[in-house]
């Protein structure tokens, strides 16, 4: 039974069903589970857990560690049932989120290349249980990741037992298209020897004594479609923006032809200003990423990309049944990492990546904000914006001017809560226009700022504010007084433009 797809003969016996595995989960325990932004995630056995806590009449609270977010509902479900205590280190689900911001639910937001480097070190506590999505188990008992690798790799090793889910809807040709390699301890590490986007340097699955595999559960869902959106005009535009900067940058020198390697974050603008790649003028592209999205399959279809090395795929439905049918026809192009590798920072360095991350608003000396609504509710969680940002050769930010039909001004006077300083962005661009901040001191880049990205509706009131706050002076002028007056205006009647003014 499922021989092709659990080789080690001895693992055989450890078959059982999601209710069974799932009685293994302890009220307290620390519980790490595969899957990342929808791909390659634990999709039954979570669910079982939480069907039992329903059911259960004494507390069944975890902390829920991942590679990043879950799809099929399992943030929603977990959270509706009371599952979660504590949960890292991101995730994009609306109950969540609420949950999250209730205080219901402690929510750790980390840079995602550090979650299993702080598990490693004992700093987040003892790893009790994995819980896997797998394609196939070697004969050796190691473990074939299927659409992503995220944290998978080392919340096996780490913890003390682990539970696999053999995914028999993933196909078996995801094996091979792993990378896995892990950073020995501190303080005697080697260096990480990749040096271009398609080394590969570890092994194909995941190693661990088979004696660990305490479960195996056989599913057969396949996972959730991305809920990226069609690029729209303003989109098209920062596309354009971004192109023609980045034209520049070659002609004048300042990047190489081919462009060093791209990395994009999630969303659908993100992914919407890569695909606009396909109409540019750059040929050979690759990708040092962390999500491959439907963009990165549209430039290897029209032939501009060769490679692009990742920790997850993430498509929408009808990509998602074109590449995972068609694998063999990518295989040579692709290859997926554990996200301590896809967002080391000593490889992004090296390869002199250009990283190109959303923001939800910027100010006017290009401090990010990616996470927090309004300074104090959080969206989703930083991800890997952090890890690409402070080490891209060139960390670009950008965002639509305005949100909310304009009720909100992407651009404000300062962030209510930063993400991205000023010391690590390079690059912010709306549709607008663009603002290249290298080598400006604070009062040159507020100019460029305001000039080039904001909104004509908001752009008088943040020339007034500028013009105000220089009158205080400072390296970084402001006027602490009125500096969140566009948040504050936002929470009390709707909008941070003042009554009088005509919204788009
Ligand atoms: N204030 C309040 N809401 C805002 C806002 C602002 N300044 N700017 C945007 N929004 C809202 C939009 O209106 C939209 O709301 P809706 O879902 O109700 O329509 C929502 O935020 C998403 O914005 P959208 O313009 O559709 O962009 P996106 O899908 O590209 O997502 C982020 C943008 C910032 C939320 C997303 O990229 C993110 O979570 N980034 C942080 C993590 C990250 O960068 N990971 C990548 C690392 S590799």
């Amino acid at each position: 039974m499922f021989e092709d797809r659990i080789r080690c003969a001895a693992l055989r016996g450890k078959v059982m069903s999601a209710d069974e595995a799932a009685l293994l989960i302890q009220d307290g325990m620390r519980v790490g589970a595969s899957g990342f932004t929808r791909a390659g995630d634990a999709k039954a056995v979570p669910l079982a857990l939480a069907e039992r806590a329903r059911k259960s009449s004494t507390p069944l609270r975890i902390t829920l560690m991942t590679g990043a977010s879950l799809g099929h509902d399992v943030d929603r479900t977990l959270t509706e049932a009371g599952v979660l205590a504590r949960r890292l280190p991101f995730q994009v689900d609306t109950t969540l989120r609420q949950a999250i911001n209730r205080g219901d639910v402690m929510f750790v937001d980390q840079h995602l290349s550090e979650t299993v480097e702080m598990l490693r070190a004992n700093q987040l506590g003892k790893l009790d249980l994995a819980i896997i999505e797998a394609t196939a188990i070697t004969g050796t008992g190691g473990i074939v990741p299927t659409s992503s690798v995220g944290n998978s790799a080392s919340f096996a090793i780490l913890a003390d037992k682990v539970i696999v889910e053999i995914n028999l809807a993933q196909p078996v040709a995801f094996e091979g298209l792993h990378d896995i390699w892990i950073p020995g301890r501190r303080p005697d590490r080697e260096p990480l020897p990749i040096v271009r986007p398609q080394d590969r340097v570890g092994t194909t699955s995941i190693e661990i004594p088979p004696e660990k595999i305490a479960a195996i559960v056989i599913t057969g869902k396949p996972d959730s479609a991305s809920t990226v959106l069609p690029a729209d005009d303003d989109m098209a535009r920062i596309a354009g923006h971004l192109i023609e900067f980045i034209q520049h940058e070659v002609a004048h020198g300042r990047m190489p032809s081919p462009l060093p390697p791209l990395q994009a974050g999630i969303g659908t603008i993100a992914n919407a200003v890569l695909a606009g790649f396909v109409q540019s003028p750059f040929e050979a592209l690759t990708m040092y990423s962390e999500v491959l999205q439907d963009s990165t399959f549209d430039l290897i279809d029209a032939g501009k990309m060769v490679f692009a090395s990742g920790a997850s795929i993430t498509l929408s439905a009808a990509r998602q049944k074109q590449v995972f049918g068609n694998l063999d026809r990518y295989r040579n192009k692709l290859v997926l990492r554990p996200q301590e590798v896809s967002n080391h920072p000593e490889v992004i360095r090296r390869l002199g990546l250009i990283a190109l991350n959303t923001a939800l608003e910027f100010d006017i000396y290009g401090n990010v904000n990616s996470t927090h609504i309004g300074g104090t509710h959080m969206m989703n969680g930083i991800g890997g914006s952090g890890d690409f940002a402070r080490n891209a050769s060139c960390a670009i930010f950008a965002t639509k001017s305005v949100a909310k039909d304009g009720r909100i001004s992407s651009v404000v006077p300062m962030v209510p809560h930063v993400d991205h300083n000023e010391h690590d962005v390079d690059v912010v661009v709306t549709e607008q226009g663009l603002a290249d901040l290298r080598g400006l001191a604070p009062r040159e880049r507020a100019v460029q700022i305001i000039e080039k990205c904001a909104h004509p509706l908001y752009r008088d009131l943040l020339r007034d504010y500028y013009r105000d706050a220089l009158k205080a002076g400072g390296q970084t002028p402001h006027r602490l007084q009125q500096a969140f007056a566009f948040h504050m205006r936002l929470s009390e009647t709707g909008s941070m433009l003042p009554p009088a003014s005509t919204q788009v």
